[in-house]
């Protein structure tokens, strides 16, 4: 079902109409329907029912302790790349045992704090990475689940700062020298090899590069099973799109089916790392026009929310829908949506066909993934309040934040 919708003309999340909402709780204000959460959810666990599996949310898409907490009721596990989003899922309710940790640049602290809450694996990056982790357990007198990221050098066919699985990029070891590392997993103190993983890119519209992937992983896995090393789970990463404007994003009941098929007769569980595919059009941004200021050229609609808020729009020139919460019956202007910020770079969106006035309320759409997560305090702007819409419910799950809260931890120098 589609939790957004208008009554009357007015929209609405839910059950909840967003003007009042606006109205109630100010702007920028990102606001989130947990049925949509919950579908989102549900719709991964209906696509690979027939697959032992783990769906491990991936924090950094948002990383609301509100929202951790009722995908953790749900029974997911977490994808995880700093100690801090461990913090998170924990103080969340989440179960370590759960816990998947990626990211090229793992300190030891974060390590050590990993190993302390137990987590299912690590998911290592490099050989660097690897020795050190056996170093760190052997410190602290654990043993360390290993799952090592292999990079399967496919082209994902998305944004090139969102893609992540070819060989010119960062993260993970190449494919073709896992058999080498696995073996020196073994054969290295405090380490326990478990998993296997990979994650190719982000916002990916075609399911090819992903079950490419996943036959490179299986072929590999099935040579380590060769030599004797057999793995507990693969762990496909995440990576599936969303609809932002016009796009098709893979039907994840076929991804289901291409992957039961391949997981047929296999003993693994399969682990998923999804994000964007489970928040992103959970939520929105709400934003109140403050000016409209037209020219020559052309219109400039500013707007109470910018690039702290929402920045996907100025790093990745990506698409937000923006629509008017209670259009005006008016001809509709040309105008281009841009935000208080002091940069040229701080827009919300281009050329936009909007009927509004000063005040009026608009909302920026499929914000709930990228959106709070990577907002800053850029132009000392306090970051937005949050809310979970439940039907009828209204939940604050983030004040919006103060001047003073934005100033904490600050000292002078006398
Ligand atoms: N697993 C790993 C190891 C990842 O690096 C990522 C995302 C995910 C899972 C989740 O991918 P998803 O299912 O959300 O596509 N800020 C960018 C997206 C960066 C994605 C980084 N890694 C954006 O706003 O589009």
């Amino acid at each position: 079902m589609n939790t957004l919708h208008r009554i009357d003309g007015r929209l609405h999340l839910e059950d909840v109409a967003l003007d009042t909402l606006a109205e109630r709780f100010g702007t920028p204000l990102y606001v989130y329907s947990r049925q949509a959460l919950e579908t989102a959810y549900q719709d991964y666990s209906r696509a690979f029912a027939s697959i032992p599996h783990l769906i491990c949310y991936a924090v950094k898409a948002n990383s609301s302790l509100a929202i951790l907490n009722l995908f953790a009721r749900l029974g997911a596990g977490f994808d995880i790349v700093s100690g801090g989003e461990l913090a998170r899922v924990l103080a969340a309710g989440g179960d370590p045992g759960k816990i998947v940790f990626s990211g090229v640049g793992k300190t030891a602290d974060e390590m050590r704090a990993a190993l302390a809450a137990g987590i299912l694996c690590f998911n290592v990056e490099s050989v660097s990475e690897l020795h050190r982790l056996s170093r760190v357990a052997s410190d602290v007198g654990k043993v360390a689940p290993v799952s090592f990221r292999v990079n399967p050098d496919v082209d994902p066919k998305t944004h090139p700062y969102i893609s992540t699985g070819l060989k010119e990029n960062k993260f993970g070891v190449p494919i073709a020298e896992a058999p080498a590392l696995y073996r020196l997993a073994a054969s290295l103190p405090n380490l326990e090899i478990t998993g296997i993983d990979c994650h190719i890119g982000s916002q990916l519209t075609e399911l090819l590069p992903l079950t490419d992937a996943a036959d490179r992983v299986l072929a590999l896995v099935d040579t380590l099973a060769a030599e004797g090393m057999v793995l507990r789970h693969i762990d496909l990463g995440g990576g599936i799109g969303i609809r932002y404007r016009d796009e098709i994003p893979p039907d994840l009941a076929v991804y289901g089916r291409e992957l039961a098929r391949r997981f047929a007769g296999r003993r693994e569980t399969l682990l998923l790392e999804p994000g964007r595919s489970l928040v992103g059009n959970a939520g929105l941004l709400l934003t109140r026009v403050e000016y409209l200021k037209p020219g020559t050229d052309k219109n400039f609609a500013i707007v109470d929310a910018a690039m702290n808020d929402l920045m996907r729009p100025a790093l990745y020139e990506a698409y937000h829908d923006i629509v008017a919460v209670t259009p005006r019956n008016a001809p509709a202007r040309r105008y281009d949506i841009v935000g208080p910020v002091c940069e040229t770079g701080d827009f919300l969106g281009f050329a936009r066909d909007l009927a509004i006035e000063e005040g009026d309320f608009l909302a920026l759409l499929s914000a709930g993934a990228y959106g709070m997560s990577m907002a800053s305090n850029y132009n000392s702007r306090p970051r937005a309040a949050e809310i979970l819409i439940d039907k009828k419910e209204i939940h604050i799950i983030r004040d919006r934040e103060t001047q003073s809260a934005m100033m904490a931890g600050e000292r002078l120098v006398c």
